[in-house]
C-alpha cells in the first residue's frame, strides 16, 4: 500500500477561513519545558502557509498518553514556543471556549486546543466529539504524520465531517509520504535495511514487506536475538520475543529462497546478569547463561559500516543501548556515523533513533528524518494508514 498524495492546501482560498490542523505535537517535555521541537518545526510549513494566506489555524494534537487531564500533558506548555517566534496564539481548554474564540479570531492567528486526549471521546471514535471539533473550522488538514496509524477520533472521524474538497493532508504528511515512497517504489540499489530495537512484531511486518525490495538486511539487537533464537542459537538472558519464533524462521527461509542476505551480528556488547551489570564484548557463539546482549560489538560495527558504505539507499530504525548509559550507545553511534558518511539516500525514523542522531550531531547528515515512529513502521510495512484513508475515501457524514 503506497499513497501518492499532494496537499490541496494550495488550491484553497484560505483568506478569512478557519482551518483545523490536526498535528502531531507529541513532543518530549521535561517539567513543562520542550526538550526537542523537531515535530513542531516540521509542522510549521503548513501553519505558516495558512497564516500567510490570511487564514486562521485551529491547531489540535494529542500529547502523551494521559489517563486524565494533568498539567504534565497540557499543550499549554507549547505556547511560549509559538509566542517566542512571533505567532499570535490563543489557547482553549474546552471546546465551548474554542468555539467562542473562533467567532472573533483575527486572520493569521492560531487557536491551540488543549490536549485532545484529555477528552475520553478522542479515543472512542465518538461522532459527537468529532462533530464538535469539525464545527470549529471550514477546512480540515491532517498534518499529524506520526499519528496517522492511530484511530483517534480527530484523525479518522473529524475529517469525515468535511466534504472531500474541504479536507486534505498537510505539507508535512505530503513530504513524509513522498520521501518514504522513495524506499517503497524502485529504491536505488543496493538498498540496505538496518533494523534493531525491541518492538519485534512491528519490525517483522516491516521486514516481510520490504524483503522483496531490499538487497540486504542487517539485524541489530534486540531484534536480532529473536532471529538467533529461531535459528537455535543461544543468547543467554538477552531479550527475545518467543512468540515470533515461527515467523522469524519463515522470514529466514523466504530470504534464503529469494537470495536476500539477512546478516546477524558476529559479536556483541553484553552486560552481565542485569542490564546495569559490567559490560564486555563477546562473540555471537559465546553467550553465557548470564549474558544480556545490548548492542553490536566492534567486528559487527566494521562489517555493518562496510555494507552501509556500499549501499545507495539505507533505512535505519532501532536504537541499541540505553540513553541513561551512554557507553552502551557506541554501536548506534557507529551505524549513524556510517550513514552520515554515505553518499546514498539515507533515511532514519523512530523517536529514539532520531533522538540519538541529534545527540551525536548527525541529524543534518541524512537525506530524510521521519517524524513518525509507529506510523513510519506501519507505512513501510505496507499497511493502510487510517488517517490517510479518512481523507481519501469518498463520502462524508
Ligand atoms: C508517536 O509519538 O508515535 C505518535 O504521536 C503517536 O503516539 P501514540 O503512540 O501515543 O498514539
Amino acid at each position: 500500500m503506497t499513497y501518492i498524495l499532494e496537499s490541496a492546501l494550495k488550491d484553497w482560498d484560505l483568506a478569512e477561513k478557519r482551518i483545523f490542523v490536526r498535528a502531531d505535537l507529541n513532543i518530549p517535555l521535561q517539567n513543562g519545558t520542550i526538550i526537542n521541537d523537531f515535530r513542531l518545526q516540521q509542522t510549521q510549513k503548513s501553519i505558516d502557509y495558512i497564516i500567510q494566506q490570511g487564514g486562521t489555524v485551529i491547531l489540535a494534537s494529542h500529547l502523551g498518553r494521559p489517563v486524565q487531564p494533568d498539567d504534565e500533558h497540557s499543550l499549554a506548555h507549547l505556547l511560549p514556543w509559538f509566542k517566542e517566534r512571533g505567532y499570535a496564539i490563543q489557547f482553549a481548554e474546552s471546546l465551548d471556549k474554542a468555539y467562542a474564540f473562533t467567532q472573533s479570531m483575527h486572520p493569521g492567528s492560531i487557536l491551540l486546543l488543549e490536549n485532545l486526549r484529555f477528552f475520553p471521546q478522542e479515543q472512542s471514535l465518538d461522532l459527537c466529539f468529532a462533530k464538535s471539533l469539525a464545527r470549529l473550522a471550514d477546512f480540515y488538514v491532517d498534518d499529524a504524520f506520526g499519528a496517522l496509524h492511530r484511530y483517534d477520533t480527530s484523525i479518522t472521524i473529524t475529517p469525515r465531517f468535511f466534504n472531500e474538497k474541504s479536507r486534505t493532508v498537510g505539507f508535512l504528511v505530503q513530504r513524509e509520504l513522498s520521501m518514504l515512497n522513495t524506499l517503497l517504489i524502485n529504491p536505488v540499489r543496493p538498498f540496505v535495511l538496518v533494523l534493531g530495537g525491541c518492538k519485534v512484531h512491528e519490525k517483522i511486518a516491516l521486514i516481510e514487506n520490504l524483503l522483496p525490495l531490499a538487497d540486504e538486511i542487517l539485524l541489530c539487537p534486540a531484534l536480532s536475538f529473536s532471529f538467533m533464537n529461531a535459528m537455535g542459537m543461544f543468547t543467554g538472558k538477552s531479550l527475545i520475543d518467543p512468540e515470533s519464533e515461527l515467523i522469524c524462521r519463515a522470514i529466514l527461509e523466504r530470504a534464503q529462497k529469494i537470495n536476500i542476505p539477512i546478516l546477524m551480528p558476529v559479536d556483541f556488547l553484553a552486560a552481565d546478569k542485569t542490564i546495569h551489570g559490567p559490560l564486555t564484548t563477546i562473540d555471537a557463539q559465546s553467550f553465557t547463561q548470564e549474558s544480556i546482549g545490548i548492542s553490536i560489538g566492534p567486528k559487527t560495527i566494521d562489517l555493518y559500516s562496510h555494507e552501509i558504505s556500499q549501499a545507495k539507499t539505507i533505512f535505519y530504525n532501532g536504537l541499541m543501548g540505553f540513553q541513561d548509559r551512554p557507553e552502551t550507545l557506541h554501536g548506534t553511534r557507529a551505524i549513524l556515523q556510517a550513514m552520515a558518511f554515505s553518499k546514498g539516500y539515507t533515511v532514519i525514523g523512530g523517536g529514539d533513533t532520531v533522538g540519538a542522531a541529534e545527540t551525536f550531531d548527525f541529524a543534518n547528515k541524512f537525506s530524510f528524518i521521519s517524524t513518525g515512529g509507529g506510523a513510519t513502521m506501519t507505512y513501510l510495512s505496507g499497511q493502510p494508514l487510517p488517517g490517510i484513508e479518512a481523507i481519501i475515501q469518498q463520502g462524508m457524514y
